[in-house]
């Protein structure tokens, strides 16, 4: 059996090889393991809570209908930090597709958290495919305002925890000549950078990025992960480090930063206004390509 609901989670496995699989916890629609021929490809804290208690601290926790914290919009800025979506149980809508096996998940105001949705009175209804390839897993995501009177802006990101080996021998590439807003400075610049290494706490959207540029995660000169995007012209690059990870109580081991770099593909420079009955949607691809520089 390709796909098997266990309640709480579903299990994707890969016919053609029982090695490779897809876990998705319902609560938060999130993937938290990818295996490809047995290796996991994701990140997951050793303290992440997988018993809907809070957000999953690792693989592919889902951000809408909004980025971090909104100060100005006068519903969004009431939601938490990264909105509902991660923080509500999707409803599992079954399989799609047996080979490669493809499953739906939903939520809307009829299942999604209460205290939030309260926050944010809006009608939506969000559609997350999830498709695991014999080389690849994409994550499709459809939104729809139902409404027939009332319009809502959001931003979506996929918050792609990606395990690798060392950061120290890790680098990101074709990122360079982005403009870029850099949180924690609080300035925009382009990144001169012909690749980006990581030795200290980062947190820096990457705006507007070409939609043909893959970024590529590459561990002593192998790619160990290459990032397509469709549609999230923004990327978001996050590594906690020393003190932040210190300061997260679900973040373990404490230096387990050096494990992960955070690519994050999204829409969070703007929000997007999704007009009564009109849909938007974009996917994160992540897969195996050979070396590719296309901007150094
Ligand atoms: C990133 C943000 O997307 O998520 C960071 O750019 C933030 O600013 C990080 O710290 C983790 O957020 P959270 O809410 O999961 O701790």
């Amino acid at each position: 059996m390709s796909v098997q609901d266990l309640g709480d989670k579903v299990i994707l496995t890969h016919p053609d090889d029982k090695s490779s699989t897809a876990t998705i916890l319902k609560y938060g629609a999130t993937v938290f393991s990818w295996k490809l021929n047995g290796t996991e490809q994701l990140w997951l804290s050793d303290a992440a809570k997988l018993d809907g208690s809070r957000p999953v601290r690792g693989g592919i926790p889902l951000v809408f209908p909004v980025f971090g914290k909104n100060t100005t919009d006068e519903h969004l800025s009431k939601l938490p930090q990264h909105g509902l979506a991660r923080n509500s149980t999707w409803e599992f809508l079954g399989q799609t597709k047996s080979d490669p096996p493809t499953v739906q998940f939903a939520l809307s105001p009829d299942n999604a958290n209460k205290e939030l949705t309260k926050l944010w009175p809006f009608d939506f209804v969000l559609l997350l495919t999830v498709q695991l390839g014999r080389d690849y897993l994409k994550t499709d995501i459809e939104v729809q305002n139902p409404s027939t009177t009332r319009e809502f802006k959001f931003n979506w990101l996929f918050h792609t925890y990606l395990k690798i080996e060392d950061i120290e021998g890790t680098l990101v590439s074709n990122l360079v000549g982005v403009k870029l807003y850099d949180q924690l400075l609080k300035q925009s610049y382009i990144d001169k950078h012909p690749v980006i290494t990581i030795s200290d706490e980062t947190d820096c959207i990457y705006q507007n990025v070409d939609e043909n540029r893959l970024i590529q995660v590459v561990d002593r000169g192998q790619p160990v992960h290459t990032v397509k995007r469709h549609n999230l012209p923004d990327t978001v690059v996050w590594n906690p480090w020393t003190e932040k990870a210190g300061g997260m109580a679900d973040f373990e081991p404490k230096d387990g930063f050096l494990q992960m770099v955070c690519i994050e593909p999204g829409h969070v420079h703007d929000l997007i206004t999704l007009a009564p009955g009109q849909s938007w949607s974009a996917y994160q691809l992540l897969y195996k390509e050979q070396l590719k520089y296309q901007a150094i």
